[in-house]
């Protein structure tokens, strides 16, 4: 398989068309971002790190009947991927209060939700990812309601296993967020999932295993991505 042009650069990922047309190569970057690009820097070997966390993520989904665009791994910073038509929109599930929930609403840092919720954001840089409903995803035109709700009820399946998951490895899955797409008439799981898109706390000591690390200067980045890529490869 041959990378030939570059799709697309993002903050950590770059996407390159291959000489197929319905397969992608998305190459993971060690270039780290925060708050929308206001918070800059690089984490050593989190390109391999997210990518090998990742491949192991959707390969477990896939084994749970969730669809996605892995095909392989094929390096060590590099994924073979269905192409996307990449809808607009974030999909965020949270299950403890951290983040933006907590700013926004009022919550108490790490109350345990009773249910889960799940939030919409349009993926839109200039506008900061706002906050939003199905209604202004259709009238924006990002998606149909069905499209909507079929990203919901994924997004809820996703969390059931992926909370499971994690919590055989003593991590607490607090929050995630979630990108699809559409490939020949069916919505499959895009993006990532990694410390970069999770928050991820011990399930003991409570300690941020994530990119948070990263967003708010606590030291120890490296070691909390080798930690949770540790734990979830099941590595010793
Ligand atoms: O910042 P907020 O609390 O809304 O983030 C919720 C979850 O979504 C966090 O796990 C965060 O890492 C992830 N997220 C992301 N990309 C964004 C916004 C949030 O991966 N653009």
């Amino acid at each position: 398989m041959n990378k030939t042009t570059q799709l697309y650069e993002g903050k950590a990922k770059k996407v390159f068309l291959t000489d197929d047309s319905d397969l992608v190569i998305q190459e993971f970057k060690d270039d780290a971002t925060a708050f929308n690009n206001k918070k800059k820097g690089s984490i050593a070997d989190k390109g391999v790190v997210n990518n090998a966390i990742s491949c192991k993520l959707f390969t477990l989904l896939e084994e749970n009947g969730i669809r996605t665009h892995l095909v392989e791994k094929l390096s060590e910073r590099e994924m073979l991927c269905r192409y996307l038509d990449i809808i607009k929109v974030e999909v965020v599930v949270r299950n403890i209060a951290a983040g933006s929930l907590v700013k926004r609403y009022g919550f108490a840092e790490g109350t345990l939700l009773e249910q889960p919720i799940v939030e919409l954001y349009l993926k839109n840089d200039d506008l900061d990812d706002p906050l939003m409903n199905d209604a202004h995803a259709v009238a924006l035109g990002v998606a149909t309601y069905e499209e909507i709700a079929v990203l919901k009820n994924r997004a809820e399946a996703i969390n059931l296993v992926l909370r499971r998951f994690f919590a055989d490895r003593k991590l607490k899955l607090v929050d995630f967020k979630l990108e699809f797409g559409r490939n020949k008439g069916t919505i499959l799981l895009g993006d990532e999932i990694s410390p970069d898109t999770c928050r991820l706390w011990d399930l003991d000591t409570n300690e941020k295993l994530d990119k948070d690390r990263f967003r708010f200067d606590l030291g120890g980045v490296e070691d909390a991505y080798s930690e949770v890529q540790r734990r979830v490869l099941d590595l010793d």
